[in-house]
């Protein structure tokens, strides 16, 4: 079984993490496949909205850490290609968020256009925490959804949050029950799935392309500075300590 599964049902693409024995994290060639596939619905025309969930309990534990570790961001990385699909995919996205929703688990959900969490979602930006820095447009987009000082607080204490906390800083539409999510996520896909296609397009792309030009600055420069920082000491301390699993230690770093 493929590790990103897809399938269309009535005009709603649903494209899945399936790697639950390591939370869905993504791999360099999950990111690949993630960007084929919305490259392909792009140009799909039975394809009207994309749906992206997870499995029964992870939306996505985010970038696999071994990758960090192993394979620095280089030219190479399939990172920036997958944002760029992601950020400059013009049907409507929809995405059902349960269990962790990690790092780019959570800044991906800055680039869909209506987010369901159910209540055992656990959503972090926890960069800081791993000696690295915003991603995904995210220092630019959470400040503009929440504010600067729930921003501020999101990224720079990297703590995990909740669905609830989540709707009240705007990054979610809704929480649900857990067995309520994927019949909601649905039933919002299949709606926007009957609308005009062309003018939910249109509209889509005025709400997104006011930001455009600065987003597509700020992505290459975070991650820019994301790959300087994930070579830092400060980065491998983190990651070394999520395997070893202990807690980092920060406290020799200046
Ligand atoms: N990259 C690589 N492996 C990961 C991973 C990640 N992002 N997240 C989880 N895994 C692996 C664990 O190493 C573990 O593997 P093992 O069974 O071989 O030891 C397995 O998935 C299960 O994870 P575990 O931590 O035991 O599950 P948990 O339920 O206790 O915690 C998380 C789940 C998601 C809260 C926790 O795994 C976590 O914090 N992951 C890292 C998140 C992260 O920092 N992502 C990157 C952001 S940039």
């Amino acid at each position: 079984m493929s590790l990103i599964t897809t399938e269309n049902k009535d005009g709603v693409l649903f494209l899945g993490f399936n790697r639950p024995d390591k939370k869905n994290a993504i791999t360099l060639d999950m990111y690949r496949t993630l960007t084929a596939a919305f490259k392909a619905a792009q140009a799909d025309d039975t394809v009207r909205v994309v749906l992206v969930h997870g499995s029964p309990d992870t939306f996505t534990s985010g970038n696999d850490l071994a990758d960090f570790l192993s394979e620095p961001m280089d030219d190479k990385s399939p990172i920036p290609a997958f944002l760029e699909a992601l950020s400059h995919f013009e049907k409507p996205i929809v995405a059902a968020v349960n269990g962790p929703a990690i790092g780019i688990g959570t800044t991906m959900l800055l680039h869909c256009d209506l987010v369901y969490a159910d209540t055992t979602a656990k959503l972090a930006v926890p960069f800081i925490n791993l000696g690295a820095v915003p991603e995904g447009g995210s220092s630019y987009l959470m400040p503009r959804i929440m504010g600067n000082v729930r921003a501020a607080e999101l990224l720079m204490l990297g703590e995990t949050f909740n669905g609830q906390k989540a709707k009240e800083y705007g990054l979610v539409n809704d929480v649900v029950e857990p067995g309520k999510l994927m019949e909601t996520a649905t039933a919002a896909a299949r709606k926007l799935a009957q609308r005009p296609p062309a003018a939910l397009r249109i509209t889509k792309s005025l709400l997104k392309r006011w930001n455009r030009d600065t987003l597509d600055k700020v992505i290459p420069t975070e991650l820019e500075l994301f790959a300087q920082q994930l070579r830092s000491p400060e980065a491998k301390e983190a990651m070394t300590a999520f395997f070893e699993k202990r807690k980092p230690d920060f406290s020799g770093f200046k």
